[in-house]
């Protein structure tokens, strides 16, 4: 018999699907799966431990029905992209503003939320600071809130995964200012371990702010030439100046809303380095960047 009780929010993205499949294949976590339009449901896994439910942020009476008998709740929904009609105000935070109500009246004791490296209130990055405000409204809020921060997420099912996959396969490509920046991308299947483990810390620690990145640094340029030598493929990488990358999307935001901004430049463009990783703090074993990247070839 399932003993926890959880909701997923965003659950037909990249990391819903990675934690529905294995709760499906578990008897002691149960879960809701919640996402904003009826067409997502198709993409969700399905087992006897996964229920669901359509619920739109705007809509609190649909939000709290669907987190009935829910102790944590884990939020997924949120973008680095911006659209004619998703913004960072309405994705990352005002989904958090609404779950935070919605989990209060409720009764939820606990909310887990799915953060970025570098999310800060105050930042000037429109992206970072959206993250960064709905960090401060979980953790401020009457109840039991963890936020994890992440770096590129790598697996089979991530957009950052496919992207380097292609980009590696490519034979050449140029990268935002040579790729020379430092990332520390993190297997989804370890976020995935991180979430389970703080969605057990029913009572969380001091530390409700957890930076998490994967156990290698390595550049960008770097990365794109390990995963090509694992293809089998040669690829020569390139550069584009970040100015002019950001000229040219600042001119395209003149035409359009979202897409590649030079917001979303910086933000793929910054080091991922923190100074305290907390897989010790959630108690995790980080996979070898090795192995998830040949995870990515099998897939
Ligand atoms: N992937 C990464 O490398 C990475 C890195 C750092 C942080 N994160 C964070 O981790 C979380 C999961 O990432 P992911 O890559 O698995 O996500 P994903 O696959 O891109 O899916 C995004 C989810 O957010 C929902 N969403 C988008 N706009 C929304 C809106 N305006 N209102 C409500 N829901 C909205 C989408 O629902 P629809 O399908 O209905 O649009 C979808 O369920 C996100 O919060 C993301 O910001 C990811």
């Amino acid at each position: 018999m399932p003993t926890t009780r959880i909701a997923i929010t965003g659950a037909n993205s990249a990391v819903g699907n990675v934690l529905l499949t294995e709760i499906a294949n578990t008897t002691d976590t149960s879960a809701v799966a919640i996402v904003r339009r009826e067409g997502a449901l198709e993409e969700l896994p399905t087992g006897s431990s996964v229920t669901t439910a359509v619920a739109r942020y705007e809509d609190g009476a649909a939000l709290r029905a669907a987190l009935d008998g829910v102790s944590c709740v884990v939020h997924l929904a949120g973008i680095l992209f911006e659209s004619r009609t998703t913004t960072y105000q309405s994705a990352n935070v005002e989904t958090t503003q609404a779950l935070v109500e919605a989990a209060t009246d409720t009764g939820v004791r606990h909310l887990v939320f799915i953060s970025s490296i570098g999310a800060d209130p105050a930042s000037p990055n429109g992206y970072f600071r959206s993250k960064g405000v709905a960090e401060a409204l979980v953790t401020g809020a009457d109840l039991a809130g963890t936020a994890i921060r992440t770096p590129l997420l790598l697996g089979p099912e991530t957009a950052g995964g496919r992207a380097l996959v292609r980009t590696a396969s490519q034979g050449s490509t140029k990268t935002l200012g040579g790729g020379t920046h430092t990332l520390r991308p993190l297997d989804i299947d370890d976020l995935s371990a991180a979430i389970f483990a703080a969605v057990a810390q029913d009572q969380p620690a001091d530390r409700s702010v957890h930076d998490l990145v994967g156990p290698t640094g390595v550049t960008y340029r770097g990365l794109i030439e390990q995963m090509a030598n694992l293809l089998g493929k040669d690829v020569s990488v390139g550069s584009t100046p970040i100015w002019l990358a950001k000229l040219g999307a600042g001119a395209a935001g003149l035409f359009r809303q979202g897409g590649m901004t030079p917001d979303v430049i910086d933000v793929i463009t910054s080091s991922e380095d923190v100074p305290h990783n907390a897989d010790g703090d959630l108690d995790i074993m980080l996979t070898p960047l090795a192995n998830t990247l040949q995870k990515l070839v099998q897939a």
